[in-house]
């Protein structure tokens, strides 16, 4: 059992929660995830360690609630515990030697996106940042960023924030400005990495990106986060969760994404109705 230490709303649909976790802590990196259960018939739910202390043992998860899964973690309250969690799974993200780099956000991928830029500042990189929402309500971890960014551009669709338009605007505008990244690392939902990834290919950059297919076991066995990456069969889980976005076959990923639409969609409903809340 793992106990919730902390745990704060940072925008409408999106939770921060510090859990108690030793073991995970003292060997988490960047990029990696784990896997965690609210209460023992729970759905199995991948999220990003977005932050760790090794010294208290703790990391921090953020989560969007988008259905069922992730309104039962909402559920609990700072004192009570998640069934269980493993972790830290996956490859860290490769930050080593990079000199400039450009973190593209979107959503709840900040929150997956800032480890990663905050390790590129104090390994010395210079990190530009553009983080995007749908709304001013929706923008999340725009100080944190702006802490550890050479330059931030914050961007929302309908302008209600920072600047309106989407978050390859900003990168392009940056690109042409005369900045040369080594990388550009993306983390957000497929189709803003999808077009991120067509606007570096452009210009000849490379670009990691962070994929969240379906998981299920995390080990590399079941096979439900099987993606096409350069025309060979990947796990995210364990190849991943991040890849040369030039190489992945992102139509298949936006696919397979919607298999279980139908099902989640039941399983939303219903947990709605017995937490008495709604989800967007
Ligand atoms: C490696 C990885 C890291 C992730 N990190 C984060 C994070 O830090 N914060 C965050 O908010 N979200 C993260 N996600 C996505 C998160 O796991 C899903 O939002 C969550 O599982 C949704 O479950 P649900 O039952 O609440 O919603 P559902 O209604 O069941 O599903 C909503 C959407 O979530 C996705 N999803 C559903 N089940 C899974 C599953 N088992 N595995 C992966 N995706 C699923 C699908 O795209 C689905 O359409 C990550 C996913 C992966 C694979
Ligand atoms: S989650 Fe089962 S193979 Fe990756």
């Amino acid at each position: 059992m793992f106990e919730i230490l902390e745990k704060q709303a940072l925008n409408q649909t999106v939770t921060r929660i510090c859990v108690h976790a030793p073991l995970v802590a003292r060997k988490a990196e960047p990029g990696q995830f784990v896997i965690l259960r609210a209460k023992e018939n729970s759905e199995r739910i991948p999220l990003t360690i977005a932050e760790y202390d090794r010294e208290q043992g703790n990391i921090t998860l953020i989560f969007q609630v988008m259905g069922a899964g992730t309104l039962e973690i909402d559920s609990l309250g700072v004192g009570e515990h998640l069934q269980d969690l493993v972790g830290p799974l996956g490859k860290a993200t490769e930050t080593e030697g990079r000199k400039k780099v450009c973190v593209v956000g979107g959503g709840v991928g900040c929150a997956i996106a800032l480890p990663i830029a905050k390790k590129l500042h104090e390994q010395g990189a210079v990190v530009h940042s553009v983080i995007g929402f749908r709304n001013q309500a929706l923008v999340i971890l725009e100080d944190a960023f702006r802490a550890i960014s050479d330059e931030l551009r914050v961007m929302t669709d309908d302008g209600s924030h920072g600047e309106k338009g989407l978050v390859t605007t900003a990168l392009e505008t940056l690109i042409n400005a005369g900045n040369q990244y080594d990388e550009v690392i993306t983390i957000g939902p497929l189709i803003m990495m999808k077009f991120v990834c067509l606007v570096t290919k452009k210009y000849g950059i490379k670009t990691v990106v962070s994929m969240n297919p379906i998981m299920i076991d995390g080990t590399g066995m079941c096979g439900g986060c099987r993606l096409t990456v350069g025309g060979e069969i990947k796990f995210a889980c364990v190849d991943g969760p991040d890849f040369d976005g030039h190489q992945v076959d992102f139509d298949e990923a936006l696919r397979r994404g919607e298999m279980y639409r139908e099902f989640e969609q039941h399983e939303r409903e219903t947990a709605c109705k017995l937490f008495d809340r709604e989800v967007r």
